[in-house]
């Protein structure tokens, strides 16, 4: 039994679904999650466990609707947002127990859920679901434990992992962020791409520690089917993904190995922004004004021969490759294991919804795939990337 204190400010409607969600919601899933796990085709949900999927759509509706009479009690955005993510887990628990299923349904049959979600996503400034920062950098712990949607020991090994990763790439992203200003040639721009490349080797070691220690299928079939897409009212909302920070594209863009002008990459990206909080969504349209580290290095190649260039450049080139081998890592190392290869094994009728974003799953990869070999500087015909510059680079210190 989790000691669930509520913050000092919050009103007891609101510390009553949050103590649902921290204790008996987790157990209705997990109860859900092993009658799925006993049977011979585990995609199969549908007709299932109808009594314990009763009680989770009563329970939850029966908490949610008092906290609708109450209206937004505005508590600040901290508060406001952890409540965005209690209802946000009820209805995501639903899709996941397909209670509720976008291709069905042309409105969401959790009308009060959805009430209340469309009211603090538009006071906030966000989707109105839940997001990655829910289960990332807001979730608050009491004592010792945060929320979960189950007790599976590989969801809280991926959340664990996803957290201490998404903290690395902000790390880097901040140090770099912290370079136009004094230019390329300053003496602690040295610094910075130090701790820029650090940061990035130890979110690379983080996911790959993920790889080696989460289960396939446990993660497949238990913890991926909670961050599908759903309908919140009329419209439906793509999925959590542990992308959603800004870290990743602010690093993308600082160091100049995918450009705010190239705009298969700003499709990708601006379509992030309702997924972020507000902080995040600030921090990630400062990106696309700052100029690159690799066009400031370019630009001044008629200092080669100054002692800070070598040095500085080779930093650089370090953190673009400790951000382009972490990029490979992903793809090779967790998307193709955890989301190719078991999709490959399930009947096809089961696939929908398998993404966050929702597009056919060769599509995605194929796109993933282009992301990757940006931060490679791969030599690509079909798409921009930063090879030949980065030749060029190299060459000057050579
Ligand atoms: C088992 C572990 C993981 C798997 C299977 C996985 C899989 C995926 C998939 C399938 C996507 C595409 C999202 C979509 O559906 O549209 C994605 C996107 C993304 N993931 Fe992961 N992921 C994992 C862990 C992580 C971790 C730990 C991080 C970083 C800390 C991360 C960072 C990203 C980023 C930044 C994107 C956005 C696309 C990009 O910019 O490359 N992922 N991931």
């Amino acid at each position: 039994m989790i000691d669930a204190q509520p913050h000092s400010s919050t009103t007891p409607r609101v510390a009553a679904l949050d103590q649902w969600i921290r204790t008996r919601f987790v157990d209705l899933n997990t109860r859900l999650e092993d009658l799925y796990a006993a049977r011979p085709n585990r995609s199969q949900v549908d007709g299932v466990g109808d009594d314990v999927k009763a009680q989770l759509l009563e329970e939850g509706r029966d908490l949610i609707v008092p906290l609708i009479e109450e209206g937004n009690t505005d508590e600040g955005f901290d508060r406001a947002f952890e409540l965005l993510g209690n209802v946000g887990y009820y209805m995501a628990a639903c899709r996941r127990h397909e209670i509720t299923e976008p291709s069905r349904e042309r409105t969401s049959p959790l009308v009060e859920a959805s009430t209340l979600a469309l009211h603090l996503g538009a006071s906030l400034g966000t989707a109105p679901r839940f997001v990655t920062s829910h289960m990332e950098t807001y979730n608050r712990a009491v004592n010792g434990v945060y929320r979960t949607f189950t007790h599976a020991p590989a969801e809280k090994l991926f959340l664990d992992h996803n957290t201490r990763g998404a903290f690395a790439y902000m790390r880097a992203a901040d140090a770099l962020g912290r370079i136009h200003p004094m230019g390329v040639s300053h003496p602690a721009t040295l610094d910075l791409l130090v701790h820029a490349r650090d940061a990035l080797r130890d979110a690379h070691e983080m996911n790959i520690e993920l790889g080696q220690k989460l289960d396939v299928d446990d993660f497949f079939f238990r913890v991926r089917p909670y961050y599908k897409p759903y309908r919140v009212g009329s419209q439906e909302y793509r999925g959590a993904n542990a992308g959603d920070f800004a870290a990743f594209n602010q690093i993308d863009m600082l160091l100049g190995l995918c450009s705010p002008t190239d705009p298969s990459y700003s499709q990708i990206v601006v379509e992030k922004f309702p997924y972020l909080t507000p902080d995040e969504q600030r921090r990630l349209h400062e990106s696309f004004r700052h100029p690159s580290v690799l066009d400031a290095l370019l630009a001044q190649s008629e200092h080669a021969d100054e002692p800070w260039f070598p040095t500085h450049t080779a930093a650089f080139l370090e953190v673009c490759e400790a951000h382009g081998r972490a990029a490979e890592h992903h793809h090779e190392g967790l998307v193709v294991p955890f989301i190719k290869r078991p999709s490959e094994q399930i009947p096809e009728e089961h696939l929908a919804g398998i993404t966050a974003s929702g597009p056919p799953l060769d599509l995605l990869l194929r796109s993933l795939r282009g992301l990757v070999d940006r931060r490679l500087a791969a030599e690509r015909d079909d798409l921009p990337t930063r090879h030949d510059d980065i030749a060029t680079l190299r060459g000057l210190i050579t």
